[in-house]
């Protein structure tokens, strides 16, 4: 719910103008007047207010910073070096992630963007329960890869991964030092939501975070493949059968240091 201190709001129209659902409305007292109707609470109106007029009263307030220039602004160059710079990082040196950089690595995916400001990205950090988890990675991709190399229907396409994912397996029962699941990594974050874009978005934000604070990062497609194949996984980390695990992050300080960028292929593209 929205509320606008009346006598601070000096009547410039920009809160009704930027409210996305038109849940504000000027009157005849000239000031501008929440009909907290359609509120989704966005907080557009609060983040272009020229005279901090308006509140929530279902966020902390405390947590809004005012605009300024040097500490909020881009450049466009170093952002796009960092894009071009991030690596999945598989190699991790074996010291823990303070907790403080994991609480930042969220706060990148909190205030990502959801639809209709739904915020409903939820996150797991797993440091603790991390070996466990990774035993579940391992069986849950034992027991898809040989499913599928004995089902004489699986695609030849994905066959190879069968093999990869049942040879894994036997290299990390062989040397559990051996870990092709979370490559030996001291944390990952999961990200959970109904809603794949959201957690996705957040995701990506999170990632460049990570590598912000001197972390490095790869999200691990098996681990959130083998949880929507296998009950197990869902169970170690107490979720629920219908939970959705969008991402997992395997997070970690790197134990090796790029020296370049890497080349991609050209950007197909279609201008109309
Ligand atoms: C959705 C997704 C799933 C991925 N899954 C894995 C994985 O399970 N294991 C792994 O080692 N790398 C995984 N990766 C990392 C990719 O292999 C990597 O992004 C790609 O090879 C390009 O390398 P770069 O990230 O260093 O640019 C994944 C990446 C994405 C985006």
């Amino acid at each position: 719910m929205i509320k606008i201190e009346q006598e601070k709001c000096i009547g410039c129209t920009l809160c009704t103008k930027d409210c996305p659902v038109s849940d504000i409305e000027m009157k005849e007292d000239l000031k501008a007047h929440p009909k907290n109707e359609r509120c989704f609470n966005c907080g557009h109106c609060i983040a272009i207010c020229p005279v901090a007029a308006i509140e929530s009263l279902d966020y902390d307030m405390s947590e809004v910073v005012p605009f300024e220039p040097e500490a909020f602004t881009l450049n466009s160059e170093n952002l796009m070096n960092a894009i071009k710079f991030r690596r999945s990082t598989r190699q991790f040196k074996s010291a823990p992630v303070e907790k403080e950089k994991l609480e930042k690595i969220i706060e990148a995916g909190r205030y990502t963007q959801t639809a209709t400001n739904s915020q409903n990205v939820s996150y797991i950090v797993v440091t603790d329960k991390l070996d466990e988890l990774k035993e579940a990675v391992f069986e849950s991709l034992n027991v898809m890869g040989t499913h599928m190399i004995n089902d004489p229907n699986t695609d030849p396409n994905l066959l190879k991964y069968a093999h990869m994912w049942v040879h894994m397996y036997n290299a990390h029962k062989e040397n559990p030092k051996v870990d092709s699941v979370f490559f030996n990594a001291p944390a990952a974050i999961l990200t959970v939501s109904s809603h794949v874009v959201n957690a996705t978005l957040a995701s990506s934000n999170m990632e460049l975070m990570t590598n912000a604070l001197g972390l490095g990062t790869f999200f691990s497609g098996f681990m959130t493949l083998a949880s929507e194949r296998t009950p197990i996984i869902k169970q170690v980390l107490g979720l629920k059968e219908t939970d959705n695990i969008v991402t997992c992050m395997v997070i970690g300080y790197p134990s090796i240091k790029y020296k370049r960028t890497a080349p991609r292929k050209k950007a197909e593209v279609i201008w109309l």
